[in-house]
């Protein structure tokens, strides 16, 4: 008897994904790089069959980065429904979907719409499974910076933010999925909670970038209004290891 598994990562060559299959693939697992470049669509259901034939598990990390919630949630949703529906099929044991911490109270936000109706799609679909809602990555932190920067001033939202690194989410995502499937969420984030615009500064003071960060409650989260704790785990969560610090020395 070997306990070694075949994993089928939708999304495998993505930023979680491809670490998710190297984590996978370094423990001695069989791990499927799945996206629709490599001809295993999730939207489609193009080499669905094929790839989940004698699959353990699936995680589920596939993306489209949109605002458009119509687009988003048909992305979302679609997929999701022929991915557990196929894994059904083909008699897979879970499916692991990674969400965002808090994507019900943030669903003002197109896209965090969308995330809701892939978790959706996945309760429903009669697929044991487990949601695992991750906190934003520290590799998001230059996006979000970018998208809060006008006239030399970084405007952010007034809330706490517990940014975690994606090689923790890929570990968390990993051991989800060779676990039992929870039927519930579990909320992930990284090792330290502080001030939204602390991260902010600490990225931009790393890349030599001198712009004032200023914490503005009028400021949303990409159409969500958000309170101290929007961002961040409410109640017990897994906690990452690496620290900003950390992560960007490395
Ligand atoms: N950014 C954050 O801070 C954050 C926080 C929490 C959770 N998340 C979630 O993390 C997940 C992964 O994000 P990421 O940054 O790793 O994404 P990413 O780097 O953009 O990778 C997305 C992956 O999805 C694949 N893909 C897209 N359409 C597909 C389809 N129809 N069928 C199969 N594969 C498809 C892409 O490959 P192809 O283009 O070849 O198809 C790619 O491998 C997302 O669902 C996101 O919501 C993000």
């Amino acid at each position: 008897m070997t306990n070694l598994k075949k994993v089928v990562v939708i999304g495998g060559t993505g930023l979680i994904g491809s670490k998710a299959v190297k984590l996978l693939q370094d423990a001695g697992h069989e791990a499927v790089a799945a996206s629709s470049r490599n001809g295993i669509n999730a939207y489609t259901g193009e080499g669905l069959e094929a790839a989940l034939t004698g699959a353990d598990a699936v995680i589920d990390v596939s993306n489209m980065m949109s605002f458009d919630k119509a687009a988003i949630t048909d992305f979302f949703e679609t997929s999701s429904r022929n991915l557990t529906s196929a894994e059904r099929a083909a008699g897979v044991r879970h499916h692991v979907l990674l969400s965002i911490v808090n994507a019900d109270q943030l669903a003002a936000n197109p896209y965090m719409a969308g995330k809701l109706a892939q978790e959706e799609a996945v309760v429903s679909s009669g697929q044991a499974y487990t949601i695992v809602r991750a906190t934003q990555f520290h590799e998001f932190i230059e996006t979000l910076a970018g998208a809060y920067a006008a006239d030399g001033v970084v405007k952010v939202p007034d809330t706490d933010f517990q940014p975690i690194a994606a090689s923790d989410v890929a570990s968390a995502l990993v051991e989800a999925a060779l676990g039992e499937p929870k039927h519930a969420t579990v909320d992930l984030a990284g090792p330290e909670r502080a001030a939204f615009e602390s991260f902010i500064r600490a990225y931009l003071a790393a890349k030599g970038d001198g712009n004032p960060v200023i914490a503005d409650a009028a400021v949303d989260y990409f159409g969500a209004s958000v309170a101290k704790d929007s961002l961040v785990p409410g109640g017990q969560y897994i906690k990452g290891r690496i620290t900003i610090a950390e992560w960007l020395k490395a």
